[in-house]
């Protein structure tokens, strides 16, 4: 399966940081968080990514390139563990990049993705997310878009107050944490709102989308929605996702995962918990 990884907004909720580089190679702990999301695509058994950028986001494109210098300079000075990791990463997966001119929206940055994905079903997964779970969420979502023919979404419950801030379905559960989706709003008022089941940033949507997406309107915030595209579809499952997300997209949440992440790994955790310790002191 291909999937797109729209990488190309302006990250204006995490300004200045953002002004001159992207959101997406904002750093989680020990990798940028696009990383995460390449290589839970990979996991997912996806071997086609197209990442859709913009301006000033030149720097994902090189950091899944080969850098021959830096190589060359490892090698010689004898770093092979560091020089094994950098050339990990430019073997990671066949990456392809588009970019969206204008930032209109979701929608209009998935729809850059039409001529590479062609005619068969793909999957989006957006590029400020990561996600953590035993089966890759994203292959979770594959498994049922098969066993249900259908498109099928991610989605987390939040708690009343977060619904203002994400596109939120309604349906009927049809088996365990899956429903049959038949209203998609975005960020609906708390009193409007189906339900308080949010949809994630995790998607395999068919490809009749780009059709959908070519006659919708402006939206919210003045932008090409993806989820009102979605709305149009003849059938959309959404799946109550097994595992964790993280939004990286706002200063503290992406804190709070940098922290969670280093606090995962044996090397850093008993000098960060000290640290923390200290600082409560
Ligand atoms: P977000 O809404 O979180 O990104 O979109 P944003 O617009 O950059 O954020 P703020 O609100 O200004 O802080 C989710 C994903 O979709 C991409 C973003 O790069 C992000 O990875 N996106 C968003 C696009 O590629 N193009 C767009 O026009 C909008």
């Amino acid at each position: 399966m291909k999937c797109v990884i729209p990488a190309a907004g302006l990250g204006t909720r995490f300004l200045p940081v953002t002004k001159a580089q992207p959101k997406e190679m904002l750093p989680v702990y020990d990798r940028p968080t696009i990383q995460y999301v390449i290589e839970e695509a990979i996991a997912s058994g996806v071997d086609d990514i197209l990442i859709v950028t913009g301006k000033g986001k030149r720097s994902i494109e090189d950091h899944f390139d080969r850098s021959f210098e830096l190589e060359e300079s490892l090698k010689e000075s004898g770093k092979f563990d560091l020089l094994k990791t950098v050339e990990e990463i430019s073997n990671l997966a066949d990456i392809y990049y588009i970019r969206q001119k204008k930032q209109k929206g979701l929608g209009d940055a998935i729809y850059c993705a039409k001529k590479h994905i062609g005619d068969e079903p793909f999957a989006v997964m957006l590029g400020d997310i990561i996600t953590k779970s035993d089966v890759p969420c994203t292959k979770q979502l594959i498994d049922l878009s098969q066993k249900h023919d259908s498109s099928v979404i991610a989605v987390e419950k939040v708690p009343n107050e977060k619904v203002e801030r994400y596109g939120i379905i309604g349906g009927t559960e049809v088996s365990e944490d899956v429903y049959k989706v038949d209203t998609l709003v975005e960020k609906p008022k708390v009193n409007e709102a189906p339900s308080n089941l949010a949809i994630m940033g995790r998607y395999v949507l068919y490809p009749e989308l780009f059709d959908h997406i070519e006659n919708t309107e402006l939206g919210v915030g003045g932008e090409i929605q993806l989820t009102d595209a979605m709305a149009k579809l003849d059938s959309m499952h959404a799946n109550v996702f097994n595992g964790r997300s993280y939004d990286i997209g706002n200063k503290i949440d992406w804190l709070k995962t940098s922290i969670e992440f280093a606090l995962e790994d044996n090397e850093s955790k008993g000098i960060l918990l000290d640290y923390i310790q200290e600082m409560m002191k």
